[in-house]
Order: C-alpha cells, then structure tokens, then sequence
C-alpha cells in the first residue's frame, strides 16, 4: 500500500497541514468512522449465543471515544476507580463496566462495589488472596474470577499475561481454594475471565485459551457469564500489506468450541470478549514536526516533535509504527527510500520512533504522520521533560473536526505545586 491515510480518506477531505498549524503539533487525530468500524467488527464476534464485547479502555480512554462505544452498544471494561469514574461520566450504566483489576486496595474494591444500585459494578479478581479480601469487605457480594488458562500470547514478552511467567490470573491448581473462599464468605462467582495478551494476529493460541477456560468452566456451576479476554492485533505493517487479523475465519472456528460447550453445560451463560487495541488503534495517526535533520556517524537523523512523551511504544516495546511523510498537506510519494532514524525531542537516546527505516527524504518543516497511534498512545503519554501531552481531534462521520482534548499547558503542569 503507498499511502494508508489517502487509501481511507482519514482525514476526510481536510488539510493535514491546516489542522497541524490550528491545532499544533504533535496531535493526536482520529477518525471516528474506523473506530465505529472496528467496535461493530468485535460486537460481532459471537451471534449464535448471547455475547456482549467490552471494550477495553486502557487502550485510550478519551471520553468522545468512550461515548462512541455508548452509542455503538458495546460495554467496556475498567482496570481502576479511575477508569470506572471516566466511563461513568460517558454514561455507561454500572451493569456495562465490567471491573478487572490487579492487586488493588480495600477502597478500590469497595469503591467499585458500591457504584449504582445493587451489586455496583462487578468485579473479577485475579488472586485467591484478593478474593479473600472481597470476601473479607463485601461478604454475600457477587464476583467474578480471573484464570490463568495456561496460554500466553502477544506482541512482545512485557504484554503477555497468560501462562507461566506472568502476574496475573490464579492458575489451575487452585481452583478448589477458590470455592472454598467463596463458601467461606457467601460469595456468588458469577462469572469467569481470561486475558493471554495483547496484539497477536494468529488466533491459534487464543481459542486453545478458549477451550481451556471452557474446559475449567465446567467446573463453575450458575456462571451468568466467560469472558475471554481480548487481544486481537492489528496490522502495524500496513504499508508492505501485512494482514489482518482474520475476523471472519476466526468466528467461524470459535463456534464449534462454544457449540461443545453448551451442550455439556446445558445452556449458553453470557459470553464476553475484551478488546482494546484492536477497536481503536487504527483509528488514529500522530502527526509531528520534522524540525531537525542531520548525519551522525553515518546514520542520517530525522528530529521530530514526537517524542517517548506522546508514544512510548517503540521506545518501550520496539514496536514499529508505519510512517508517512507529508508535504504542505499531501503524501509524499514512497520512491527513492533512504534509511533514517526518526526520533523525538527528548532527553534520551532511546527516543527513537524508528531506526534505519526506508523513508522518502525528508526536510525541515515536514509531517510526519505515524499511523496507528489510537490505542496505548495518548493513554501512555507522559509530561516526561515538562512537556505538556498534545492535543486530540477527532474527524467526524461528516467530515467535521472536533477538538476532543486541548493540549495541556505549562500552567497544567504546576498546577499541583
Ligand atoms: N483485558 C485485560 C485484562 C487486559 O489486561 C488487556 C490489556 C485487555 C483486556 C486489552 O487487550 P488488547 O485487546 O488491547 O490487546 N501497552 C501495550 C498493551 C498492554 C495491554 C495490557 N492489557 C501496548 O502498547 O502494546
């Protein structure tokens, strides 16, 4: 593919370059239509049996985007009072956040608990000895426990949270314990989850983590609800055709695994899903300034605006991010590739967005546009160096901008001085 922003209109008919110079670089810019595509694509997933997907907001937490799953009908799901608070706010009913944590506080448990009417806001709990403190707090309340089914997958080794190097889940061998606590405290485990990880495109491992959570499902009588967990990757190397993840080949194997499963338990309880990356990271693209260039060493230096501040993927994962180069308003075309090294603006070396990457030549004063930054980018910005995080549009289904976070300034910064 030579252009991924022209290949889908991203920015909908307007100038890249006016929206740089309104609303400053570096800016996060969205796309709400490919976001409303992908959550339709994941609400999708499973129609046999009653399904529900919740979004996964730690991927980015922007209200408009948490609005936009409102509307389109998914739930989502929250990993602290914080996330909780912000979906609140969006209007989501305590019934449509499903709480996830790791290793929180009596307060965050009771906090949770104690949202809306009734049981507040379920919660699954990912250790036997915080299932002990839930009982301990909130004795007769209805939860849910997190398994570790044993499979692991992702991206890279920091974001896989399933098998045997990882924190969370309690693993197989104490299940019993489970429902001794349970017993202990009147507690109804009303549901089940999973998470193996994050951003794989080959479903294998994740329906082997289906089978085995529904194989340990079995043991769980009354489950209102499985979920399992999210995951699905995206194509980050979209400019040289990488595939997608393949949506519709794996709904059709996921079915006859949850056919065998409702027919030995008798009835189908509510499957869950759990996707961040995948319903809104190629929903937006980071466009930076090219401020510097220079050789060093014989490597040929491109400096940016983005730095490890606006996305620390590549810094912190490796992760590659395909990059487009942008000439007062328009894609410069990918011929006559040089190897650079495109970085940030920040006091490290490893402020690198990419290292001897085949790029058309760029200049003083250019865009750079890095494409797939919707999901863990603005949500793992930071003030790193005081430099205040960048501003969020969002491109309408009518082709509108809308500012959907002003970029923060220095005055922010102190602020809690
Ligand atoms: N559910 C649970 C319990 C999770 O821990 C996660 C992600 C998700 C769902 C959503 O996973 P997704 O569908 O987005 O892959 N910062 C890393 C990703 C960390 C993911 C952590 N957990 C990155 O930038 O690649």
């Amino acid at each position: 593919m030579n252009s991924y922003v022209n290949s889908v209109n991203f920015f909908g008919g307007n100038n890249p370059e006016e929206l740089a110079e309104k609303y400053g670089t570096p800016l996060y810019v969205y796309n709400e239509d490919i976001i409303r595509k992908h959550m339709r694509a994941v609400a999708g997933v499973i129609s046999k049996y009653p399904y529900t997907a919740n979004y996964s907001i730690k991927a980015n937490t922007n209200i408009h985007i948490l609005k936009l799953a409102l509307e389109e009908g998914i739930n989502c799901d929250a990993m602290s009072p914080g996330e909780i608070t912000m979906l609140l706010k969006a209007g989501f009913p305590t019934e449509r956040i499903f709480f996830v944590p790791n290793n929180v506080s009596e307060e965050e448990l009771e906090f949770a608990a104690k949202q809306g009417v009734n049981t507040g806001v379920i919660t699954s709990l990912d250790s036997l000895s915080q299932l002990e403190t839930f009982g301990k707090i909130l004795p007769g309340h209805k939860c849910a426990v997190r398994i570790n089914p044993g499979v692991g997958a992702g991206h890279h080794e920091k974001v896989v949270t399933a098998g045997k190097k990882t924190k969370f889940g309690i693993q197989e061998s104490d299940i019993d314990q489970i429902f001794e606590i349970a017993k202990k405290y009147d507690l109804t485990i009303a549901g089940i989850n999973q998470h193996i990880g994050s951003g794989f495109l080959d479903p294998e491992p994740y329906l082997k983590a289906v089978s085995n959570l529904l194989r340990i499902a079995r043991r769980f009588e009354n489950l209102e609800f499985i979920d399992f967990g999210g995951g699905y990757g995206i194509p980050y190397h979209k400019l040289n055709d990488e595939a997608e993840f393949p949506m519709e080949s794996f709904k059709v194997a996921l079915e006859p695994i949850l056919d065998e499963f409702v027919k030995d338990y008798g009835r189908a309880p509510l499957f869950k899903s759990e996707p961040g990356r995948y319903c809104v990271a190629e929903g937006s693209v980071i466009l930076g300034r090219v401020y510097a260039t220079k050789e060093n060493s014989g490597v040929s230096y491109v400096g940016t605006d983005i730095g490890m501040n606006v996305l620390v993927r590549p810094s912190m994962y490796g992760s590659w991010h395909d990059i487009e180069v942008l000439r007062n308003g328009s894609v410069v075309e990918r011929k006559d590739l040089k190897p650079v090294t495109v970085t940030g603006n920040i006091c490290e070396s490893g402020d690198i967005l990419c290292a001897d990457r085949e790029l058309p030549e760029m200049q003083k004063g250019d865009l750079v546009c890095l494409l797939d930054a919707g999901a863990y980018g603005y949500s793992m910005c930071s003030s790193y160096n005081s430099r205040p995080r960048p501003a969020e549009i969002m491109i309408t289904s009518d082709g509108g901008v809308k500012l959907i976070r002003r970029r923060e300034t220095i005055e922010d910064l102190m602020r809690l001085f």
